[in-house]
């Protein structure tokens, strides 16, 4: 047969063709040929257990075999002609390997249905996202390791608000991205592990009749079990909404980091200078260095989110089990993920190749009166006041500052007993800001020494 039209897989009861509306509506390869290789490769297990399960012959399966292999190469070499009047991907292939073994080609779709076959294949496809967020997250966790180890000392403010809090220390705020970003990589490892079961042999809904091997062909696919529920196995995408749940959370992170490169990147803060290789020029301001991939990463989130909500959209409600709506699972996911490696990707050379200013950074830690709680801690340490009343001196200390229009150290021990009449020479000891970060030695805290042990501890878990 010429295989031209899905009429022909499926159309026995069916007196004439689809409406070209119909299939303009029903077609689904425009996209779902990125499907292809594990199309091919479900099947390729599939067949080969059938043979192994006596269903089919080993002739049929050598030929079914390599006629797939066959039809992924024309497909890997832009070779391969995708027809929508064969609605998608699934019965493309079958159709070209039929064109190429002939009737054997008919025996392939044995105990088995379209339904856990696009199972399998999109859990194939997301599982291998997964992989490819993992190994992108790592990627980026090495950068942002190298930045805090090159500046675990360098001081600068640290924000609530955006009004100067405390001086912390630049590889602190690198190492805050590096934990955001490991627990993204556990997301995405977590719902790897989840999705690791095999829908294939779950066949339209109900299971098979013939005597099939699951635990063969979920071996064969690299997972870890079959599923044990065929109605679930053909009805959930829960993988794939999960996949979007952590691509979500972790754009959520590259947006904040992104956010600050654009604010840290500006001529009012000059704490960064990000490269040319990601920077872009005005075409009418010639001094202008625009921070355009941070800005377009801040906001590829909106697309990540946009893709989460569509899926959970389509899924919702939906009566057990497959219903076509779930044929607008993909696109969604597809974009979603190659957003997310893309915005992985650019994130990671950015901080690669971002140049921090520390003289800029340091300066600014120092603004905006940013160690008056150390000066506070000083009052409670060394003098034994509550802390409630140690701010409330600070408070006057820092009033007093401003009117003179200094900072807190500039201010003379005279000026800092007119406010508290026990304070000491000692007390400037806590002002500078090295001196500040340098105490917060707590557990998590900003000291360049917890910095370092824990850029040592990255350094081993990323290798
Ligand atoms: N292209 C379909 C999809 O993506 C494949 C499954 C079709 N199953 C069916 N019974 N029509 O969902």
């Amino acid at each position: 047969m010429s295989a031209a039209s899905a009429n022909e897989m499926w159309g026995g009861r069916f007196s004439s063709g689809p409406d070209a509306i119909m299939e303009a509506i029903n077609a689904s390869v425009g996209y779902d040929q990125r499907l292809a290789p594990q199309d091919i490769a479900g099947s390729r297990a599939h067949a080969a257990m059938l043979a192994a399960c006596g269903i089919i012959t080993p002739e049929d399966a050598a030929a079914i075999d390599a006629g797939l292999v066959q039809v992924g190469e024309e497909i890997a070499r832009g070779e391969f002609t995708f027809s929508p009047a064969l609605e998608d991907i699934h019965m493309n292939v079958e159709a070209r390997l039929r064109e190429i073994i002939g009737p054997a080609a008919g025996r392939l779709h044995t105990a088995r249905s379209r339904n856990d076959q696009v199972a399998v294949d999109f859990r194939l496809w997301v599982r291998d996202q997964c992989d490819a967020a993992i190994a992108g997250l790592d990627a980026l966790m090495r950068a942002f390791v190298a930045q805090a180890e090159a500046g675990a000392d360098w001081v600068m403010p640290g924000f609530t608000h955006l009004q100067t809090a405390q001086p912390v220390t630049w590889g602190h705020h690198m190492l805050a991205y590096v934990e955001m970003f490991a627990r993204d990589k556990a997301r995405f490892q977590d719902a790897r592990a989840r999705m690791n079961e095999c829908p294939l042999g779950a066949a339209a809904l109900a299971g098979t009749s013939f005597p099939i091997d699951r635990a063969m062909t979920a071996a064969a696919l690299g997972f870890e079990r079959p599923t044990a529920n065929s109605l679930d196995s053909v009805s959930d995408r829960d993988f794939a909404l999960e996949f979007l749940c952590a691509a979500a959370i972790c754009a959520t992170h590259l947006s904040r980091f992104a956010e600050e490169l654009v604010i840290w990147s500006s001529a009012q803060f000059r704490f960064v200078r990000m490269s040319d290789r990601f920077s872009t020029g005005s075409s009418i301001m010639p001094q202008k260095r625009n921070p355009d991939a941070a800005e377009l990463l801040r906001a590829k989130l909106g697309r990540i989110l946009g893709a989460t909500m569509a899926l959970f959209t389509v899924m919702k409600g939906l009566p057990l089990t497959y219903s076509k709506d779930m044929q607008e699972d993909k696109e969604q996911v597809f974009d979603a993920a190659d957003t997310l490696m893309l915005g992985l990707a650019a994130m990671e050379g950015m901080v690669r190749d971002l140049t921090a200013n520390r003289a800029e950074l340091e300066a600014a830690a120092s603004a905006g009166f940013s160690t008056a709680t150390d000066l506070a801690d000083w009052l409670v340490r060394a003098l034994g006041l509550p802390f409630r009343d140690a701010h409330h001196v600070t408070g006057a200390l820092v009033k007093l500052a401003e009117d003179q229009g200094c900072d807190l150290p500039d201010l003379s021990l005279d000026q800092m007993q007119s406010v508290h009449g026990q304070i000491t020479e000692a007390v400037y000891s806590v002002l500078g800001v090295q001196n500040s970060v340098a105490s917060r030695t707590s557990a998590g805290g900003t000291a360049p020494e917890n910095v370092r042990t824990r850029v040592a501890h990255w350094k081993e878990v990323l290798g």
